[in-house]
């Protein structure tokens, strides 16, 4: 029984046609007749689901590295904890990109300790060994010698690159995998809202500069849940949501607070909405000011002749949220920003957040953009003081109560399901149809019937 702390968790015998209907381990409990869906609150705290997570699931998914914008320039170099390993992301001196594990291969010392930079060569400070940028070992610091000539010649002490490397629209990925499916397969039809925020300009987007970076204590998949949970938009946030509809100065604006929400298939998940709270791209209101009024019309105008009404329309006016299993997830409305959320135990995690800007915006735009991008995101915005409220109290709570069962059931039973996935599925925005997407992935990976592998 999940609540019994003593035993390891498992998974229940597999019956496949169970499998997308009912849970395959003993964390969730899914009761499809009277609409309920829930999860054992040990998946929050217990230090052995965990292992399971870093084995399961951070060993073998596709886990969001950087964009290409942020290593432009040839030997750009970046660090970056990811799935709980320390990786250099880099662009050699002929553009080609890596990912190293970020490690001397003489004894194992951490090898770079800045964050980002412009270099030539990674030099460890033990011994002097010095890679270059395609990680080959140049140098051993060592005019006596001591080495024989042919000491590399297969390259065993060069820099050892992740198993797999991909990118989808200049988002690299990583897998530690070498069997994974490529990540095109793995993206599946995610690819379709990638695509809705990436065409937004057809010079590409780029990280506008640094990160913020917030620890925090809890587990990793309170805050995954909490940015595809429209349900608490408006209550919990409720001053940000009074705020942006009275920028608006159209009274009608709480009737466009419509949208739907769901699963995109392998537990990547997504909500959108025609709120009509203003968009950079391509939606005017008169907090932006009149003189981004032209420009914003233009942007909606050059959308409309690349993709048609339709598509155009739906670029500019919808903000979505969504999420790539596990967890990196891209919030495009007010603002767009890439978040990942990596655990440093079941009780620690660690968000990014880069905020993303078409290419060669005008300078206005990009002002208003940002101002919208702080109001919320930021430090002192909206949105995480609220939040990271609940992250803390929902940490307490499962720390110290009785309650074994948490509840993902809104609006179970009005979901549309295509092939029997619920990971495929579909409702109100405000339901739940995204976490349960998420959670039947997650399930099907612990208990091991996703591998995540080629056949
Ligand atoms: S440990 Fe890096 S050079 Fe010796
Ligand atoms: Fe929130």
């Amino acid at each position: 029984m999940p609540g019994n702390t003593e035993r390891a968790p498992t998974a229940k015998a597999q019956h496949p046609a169970r499998a997308l209907h009912g849970a395959l381990t003993d964390f969730i409990r899914i009761d499809d007749a009277n609409g309920r869906f829930e999860i054992n609150k040990r998946v929050f705290t217990d230090p052995a689901v965990f292992e399971k997570e870093r084995a399961l699931i951070f060993n073998k998914c596709w886990l969001y590295l950087g964009h290409e914008s942020e290593i432009r320039n040839p030997k750009d170099f970046l660090t970056r904890n990811i799935g709980g390993r320390s990786l250099i992301f880099n662009r050699d001196r002929n553009s080609k990109v890596h990912a190293f594990e970020n490690v001397c291969t003489h004894r194992g010392t951490s090898l770079e300790v800045r964050t980002h930079d412009n270099a030539n060569v990674f030099t460890c400070p033990y011994h002097g060994w010095v890679f270059d940028g395609e990680g080959v070992l140049r140098d051993q610091s060592s005019p006596a010698g001591g080495y024989d000539e042919g000491f590399n010649a297969d390259g065993r002490y060069n820099l050892m690159p992740v198993a797999r490397l991909e990118n989808y629209r200049g988002l690299y990925f990583v897998n530690f995998n070498p069997k994974a499916v490529d990540l095109v397969t793995y993206l599946g039809k995610s690819r379709e809202y990638l695509d809705l925020i990436f065409d937004q300009s057809e010079d590409g987007l780029e990280v506008v500069g640094g990160s913020q970076h917030l620890v925090n204590g809890g587990n990793w998949k309170v805050l995954t849940d909490n940015l595809v949970d429209a349900y608490h938009g408006n209550i919990l946030h409720s001053t940000y949501f009074e705020f942006l509809t009275s920028r608006t100065l159209d009274p009608k604006t709480a009737a466009t607070f419509l949208g739907f929400g769901g699963g995109l298939g392998h537990g990547h998940n997504y909500w959108e909405s025609t709120f009509a709270v203003g968009r950079p791209i391509a939606h005017w209101i008169p907090a932006f000011g009149e003189a981004a009024k032209p420009l914003i019309e233009a942007k909606k105008k050059e959308l409309m002749a690349r993709f048609g009404d339709e598509r155009g329309e739906r670029i500019a006016k919808t903000s979505r949220n969504m999420t790539i299993f596990p967890n990196m997830m891209i919030v495009d409305n007010v603002s767009i920003s890439i978040r990942t959320m990596y655990p440093e135990s079941e009780d620690r995690v660690h968000m990014n957040i880069w905020a993303m800007a078409p290419k060669n915006e005008p300078d206005l735009l990009r002002r208003v953009r940002l101002d919208n991008h702080l109001t919320f995101t930021g430090p002192a915005g909206f949105a995480h003081p609220d939040d990271y409220e609940i992250f803390e109290r929902m940490r307490e709570g499962n720390k110290t109560s009785t309650l074994e069962w948490q509840d993902y059931s809104k609006g179970m039973k009005a979901e549309e399901i295509e092939d029997g996935d619920r990971r495929k599925s579909r409702s109100d925005f405000l339901n739940e149809s995204q976490q349960r997407a998420w959670w039947t992935q997650w399930d099907r990976i612990i208990a091991g019937a996703e591998t995540l592998e080629q056949e």
